[in-house]
């Protein structure tokens, strides 16, 4: 059996990749060359991916460096997140665990680490502090790449996934300051930060009042383009047997707005429809398919809103503009002008929707069409079909 040509899952390495030759190169040269690099995008865009093709690229390459991916997904506090990324750090400064022991106690000077080994003592391993102990000495550990990397003559590359988590730490202010401080006098160590809340991810390392600010270079990181799409879901379709022509290739992105997560969906999709040749009626069902597999994520996401926030949304489904203006007020029932203020303010900063091209409009490509057949009782004929 052959693989699936399209993956949406977490991330896509080599076969499932595609494009983005500008900025694997830019992020290549950037890491290596020692540039601190933000990468920012909203969700399922790409951005782990690509770090993860890089530093594949880089472990393959440059000998002298040693890379580390850390996701913070689910790191939730700063005890956590020293704990792991000292863990992660001496991890890949050796490949022996006797050495690790050794070198905990080397490098080291005012921590005393607690250290856990399972029957694989490679896949577990741990590593715990005092918390009041690694509270007074956090810099010990977020210094420690430098001290190792510098001892043992190589650099590190550190990539952090999910950066903006950290801003929900208790504490993060005095922990941001710490960070900033100790890193950036650091010269055998380049990181490289990035995350899917874009709100939060801009205010960390766009705001000049901010320690992060002018930390490195920023990637905003863009959707893939129409061109790219259809090369890959035509030589996607050939893989595995079967043709899509590509005219009809070409609806899938368009129908996605480009976004990578749903446009590899809603592929595999028309791909399993179909049985030899993929016409328009296998990318129907598909995006049939695609939306009701999604609904219970966009159902949850309506329940979390207040009255005003959906009628707000209601309000940009519907192609409005002067959310502020009476008429429009009324008409969606959206409260006050602060009332709208604050929820559009909202709606952005949970990636609802996006506001960075001029005007307000879906980030979720799928979401909105859902959304439309929910709220207006537009069909997908009406919507899409007949206007294609
Ligand atoms: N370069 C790419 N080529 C093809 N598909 C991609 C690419 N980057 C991302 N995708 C698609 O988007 C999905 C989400 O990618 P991911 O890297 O996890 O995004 P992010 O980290 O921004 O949330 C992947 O599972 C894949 O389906
Ligand atoms: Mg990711």
């Amino acid at each position: 059996m052959i693989d699936s040509p399209f993956i949406y899952g977490n991330t896509v390495s080599s076969e499932a990749f595609t494009n983005r030759k500008k900025e694997i190169k830019k992020l290549y040269n950037n890491l290596i060359q020692g540039i601190n690099t933000m990468i920012i995008s909203p969700r399922r865009w790409g951005k782990s991916s690509l770090v993860e093709k890089v530093v594949n690229d880089i472990n393959r390459k440059n000998k002298d460096h040693r890379t580390i991916i850390i996701d913070l997904f689910s790191v939730n506090t700063e005890k956590d997140f020293l704990e792991t990324f000292a863990r992660e750090i001496i991890k890949v400064s050796s490949n022996k665990w006797e050495e690790w022991i050794k070198n905990s106690k080397v490098f080291f000077k005012l921590l005393i680490p607690k250290m856990s080994f399972g029957v694989d003592p490679y896949s577990d391993f741990s590593l715990s502090f005092e918390w009041e102990e690694l509270k007074s000495h956090s810099d010990e550990i977020l210094n420690l790449p430098e001290v190792i990397a510098k001892k043992k003559n190589f650099q590190f590359i550190i990539c952090l996934d999910e950066f903006q988590n950290i801003a929900s730490y208790p504490g993060f202010l005095e922990f941001e300051k710490k960070m900033r401080a100790t890193w950036q006098r650091q010269k055998h160590v380049t990181y490289c930060l990035y995350g899917s809340k874009r709100h939060m991810m801009t205010e960390i390392f766009n705001n000049p009042s901010k320690p992060f600010y002018r930390f490195g270079d920023i990637i905003l990181l863009d959707k893939i383009n129409t061109k790219d799409w259809i090369r890959f879901i035509v030589s996607g379709f050939v893989k595995t047997g079967k043709v899509i022509e590509k005219t009809d290739a070409e609806i899938i992105p368009k129908l996605m707005k480009n976004h990578p997560w749903y446009v590899q969906q809603l592929a595999q999709y028309t791909l399993n429809l179909t049985g030899k040749n993929a016409t328009i009626a296998e990318i129907k069902k598909a995006l049939v398919e695609v939306i009701n597999a999604n609904t219970p994520f966009y159902q949850k996401e309506i329940e979390t809103m207040s009255p005003t926030q959906l009628n707000l949304l209601k309000a940009v489904a519907s192609n409005e503009i002067q959310f502020t203006s009476t008429d429009v007020m009324q008409k969606y029932k959206l409260g006050t002008p602060r009332n709208v203020l604050k929820n559009k303010a909202v709606l952005i900063k949970n990636d609802i929707v996006d506001n960075t091209r001029g005007s307000v409009s879906f980030l979720d490509p799928a979401f909105e069409i859902w959304f439309k057949k929910q709220f207006f009782n537009q069909s997908y004929d009406k919507q899409i079909w007949n206007n294609l």
